[in-house]
């Protein structure tokens, strides 16, 4: 099949990965010229496992091409999926412009007819809003070309998003017409082998999906933290009580794990999202509201717990910082519980001394000029010398360091876990300040 799509970001690059792994001939398309240019170099502007590699072999194969041309894009395509970023409009609902922005290049383009189908994350109602843009530019171009738009919801998980797409849990599809279905059900055929995963619904069902799925997700996190600081307050154990629930089949173990709080670039935005969608209908989302508060209030714990132990006296302290990305296997950093963590540092006098494997230069020009803040190679040498380590993302490199050495070259040994990976006896019994999440 001849697929484009547009908005060559997070998803467009896996979707086009995985789509032209199988066969397809796909073409990826987005304004950003640099962008572009450097994926027909080689170079690939985000860092997900195994996705270069995928890239480059089918780009080499001929199947896959990167374009700047909107035109090359729909004049090729059969399907083409919209895939351009949603980011939070200033009060919260999701900004549509780059979305309609295509739509309006569509119907501007398009000659002969096309399955338009938006993979971005988008409210409730916008697969009509993007029909009635491209029925627009037609009008105006006095053409009557047959189209439909459908909704294809994306779910992979950054870090993971490979096997994501190319093992689906789930392909959720809303279309009107039969056709849209059928041409749909033949471009997923290679990755429903094994069995059904081909959910079809209305348009308006599967625009909703999304959201509910990371509003579910969203609420698990902010529940557990919320837990872990009544635990705190009580005496007991977070983990222990983790262990407790999730045994219950119908709670399990997934997606309850106590921390510094959910970031990236989907759950805050879409819970937002989906809250302004709930009022813009008259409908108050208490719940959703409250999720988000927790979450916020959350982020900041990290730096409580160092304040608290240094009595908020943070002035002229230096801060390790395990961990920059907003979770592990991503250079994403998009509000990171990190940010919070280093700004309210350095904002209280103290220095940091961050590593990540894979975010320090995002971090880094998120903090560019602003003196106090460096990033190390080695994750050794941010600790030397700091008067606090804090662990933030629970990369794997993290999980059994070398407890002894990192007392030995630290100038306190004070260490805050907000992952709660570590076990507070080991770290205790090498002589360390230990402070985790929900923990006694
Ligand atoms: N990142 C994820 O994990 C994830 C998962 C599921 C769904 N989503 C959703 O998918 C959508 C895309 O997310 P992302 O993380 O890939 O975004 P991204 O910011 O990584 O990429 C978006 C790309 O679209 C391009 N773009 C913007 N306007 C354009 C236009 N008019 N024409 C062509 N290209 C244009 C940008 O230059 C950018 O490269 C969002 O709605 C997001 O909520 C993201």
């Amino acid at each position: 099949m001849r697929i484009s799509i547009v908005g060559s970001g997070y998803v467009g690059l896996v979707s086009g990965a995985g789509l032209s792994e199988v066969g397809h001939h796909v073409v990826c398309m987005d304004i950003d010229a640099k962008r572009i240019a450097d994926l027909r170099n080689g170079k690939v502007p985000i860092f997900e496992p195994g996705l270069e590699e995928m890239l480059m072999e089918n780009s080499r194969q001929g199947r896959l091409i990167f374009t700047t041309s909107i035109n090359d894009a729909v004049e090729q395509a059969q399907v083409l999926f919209i895939a351009v970023g949603t980011p939070p409009d200033e009060d919260g609902s999701a900004d549509l412009s780059h979305v309609l922005a295509v739509a309006e290049a569509i119907g501007q383009q398009i000659e002969k007819p096309l399955l338009v189908v938006v993979k971005s994350t988008v409210p409730v109602g916008t697969c009509e809003k993007v029909s009635e843009r491209i029925s627009k530019e037609l009008e105006r171009r006095g053409l009557e070309i047959d189209f439909t738009v459908a909704s294809n919801p994306e779910f992979l998980k950054e870090g993971a998003a490979i096997s994501d797409f190319m093992k689906p849990d789930r392909i959720i599809v809303g279309v009107e017409n039969e056709e849209a279905e059928a041409l749909l059900r033949e471009l997923y055929a290679p990755f429903n082998r094994n069995h059904e995963k081909l959910l079809c619904m209305d348009v308006r069902s599967s625009e909703l999906t999304k959201y509910a799925a990371n509003a579910m997700l969203a609420t698990k996190i902010s529940l557990m933290n919320e837990l872990s600081n009544v635990a705190e307050r009580v005496g007991a154990d977070i983990e222990q009580v983790r262990n407790g629930i999730g045994s219950d089949p119908r709670i399990g173990f997934s997606f309850i794990y106590p921390g510094a709080g959910y970031g990236g670039s989907c759950f805050p935005k879409d819970v937002r999202a989906l809250e302004n969608t709930a009022r813009q209908h008259g409908y108050e989302a208490e719940l959703l509201k409250a999720v988000e508060a927790v979450n916020n209030r959350q982020k900041h714990k990290p730096f409580e717990l160092l304040s608290r132990h240094f009595k908020g006296q943070m002035g002229g302290l230096k801060v390790a910082v395990w961990g920059l990305s907003f979770k592990p296997n991503t250079d994403d950093i998009r509000e990171a519980p990190s940010l919070i963590l280093i700004e309210s540092c350095l904002e209280a006098g103290a220095s940091i001394r961050a590593h990540d494997p894979e975010a320090g230069e995002k971090a880094s020009r998120v903090f560019e000029g602003q003196a106090g803040f460096e990033v190390f190679a080695d994750p050794y040498e941010a600790a030397a010398g700091a008067d606090a380590l804090v662990l933030i993302t629970e990369w794997k490199l993290y999980w059994a360091p070398d407890f002894r050495s990192l007392r030995e070259s630290m100038n306190q040994a004070v260490i805050v876990d907000g992952r709660n990976i570590w076990s507070p006896e080991v770290v205790r019994r090498r002589g360390i300040t230990y402070y985790a999440i929900g923990r006694p």
